[in-house]
């Protein structure tokens, strides 16, 4: 097999993989939020960014090369993701400690991994609505980071088309397809792929709340690197 190095670690790789899937199926983690395995990428959280040959790419689009040199766990890699981690945090409203997804959400996580002590930057306290119309299904948008996950979910996975990004920039948030524009209106139901890859808080399943207690969730005990890169082998077991 060909292949690239990831800093110092030779990576191989399988013809028309992006560094992403390559470093991940050689149990290298590269920090990402807006990428799923079983989606297209969308390359907007710009999390995964590495270096190659002086210039930044989003590794989860980027193809990789025989012999490419990748940087990826530099001090200034990481200290940028921290940055945008906490851009993430201050231009939401996102009160872990009050929230039924601390310890199995994946921009807490992140937070964590990448050693975020503090939000740094000024909070925004954007004014943003809530939908719970729905009875089992609710939506919180002061949580959405705008991944497009559901978006993208929803059309593929799910075949409903429940989701899409309304404005533009600062001012875009989550809309819901539905006459109303309300929850309540749409296809959506607890157990689609939308609402189970959130990976914040925005889309949960309700009257589920506290059912594994905090300290036992998902990344209260490992990291989401190890949690992540441990689901991606297995899923590679699955479907190849
Ligand atoms: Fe690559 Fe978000 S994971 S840009």
């Amino acid at each position: 097999m060909p292949t690239f190095f990831l800093d110092d670690r030779e990576v191989a790789f399988k013809e028309g993989q992006t560094i992403l899937q390559a470093a991940m199926s050689g149990g290298h983690y590269i920090p990402h939020l807006c990428w799923r395995p079983e989606l297209d990428p969308h390359s907007s959280c710009r999390l995964c960014t590495v270096i190659i040959n002086g210039r930044p790419f989003s590794s989860c689009t980027q193809p990789a090369l025989k012999g490419q040199r990748v940087e990826c766990d530099t001090e200034a890699l990481v200290a940028m993701r921290r940055a945008v981690t906490q851009m993430l945090f201050i231009e939401g409203n996102h009160h872990c400690p009050a929230c039924e997804k601390s310890g199995r959400c994946k921009l807490q996580a992140t937070a964590y991994l990448l050693g975020m002590q503090n939000s740094h930057f000024s909070h925004q306290f954007p004014v943003r609505t809530r939908d719970l119309s729905h009875p089992t299904v609710s939506l919180d948008r002061d949580r959405c980071i705008r991944c497009e996950i559901c978006v993208r979910a929803s059309r593929t996975l799910d075949g409903k088309d429940v989701f899409a990004i309304d404005g533009r920039g600062i001012g875009s948030g989550l809309a819901v397809n539905s006459p109303s524009g309300l929850l309540k209106d749409s296809e959506i139901a607890p157990e689609d792929a939308a609402v189970r890859l959130c990976p914040t808080g925005a889309l949960m399943a309700k009257d589920q709340g506290f059912e594994v207690p905090i300290g036992d969730r998902l990344y209260d005990r490992e990291p989401l690197s190890v949690v992540e890169l441990r689901e991606y082998k297995a899923r590679k077991a699955l479907h190849g």
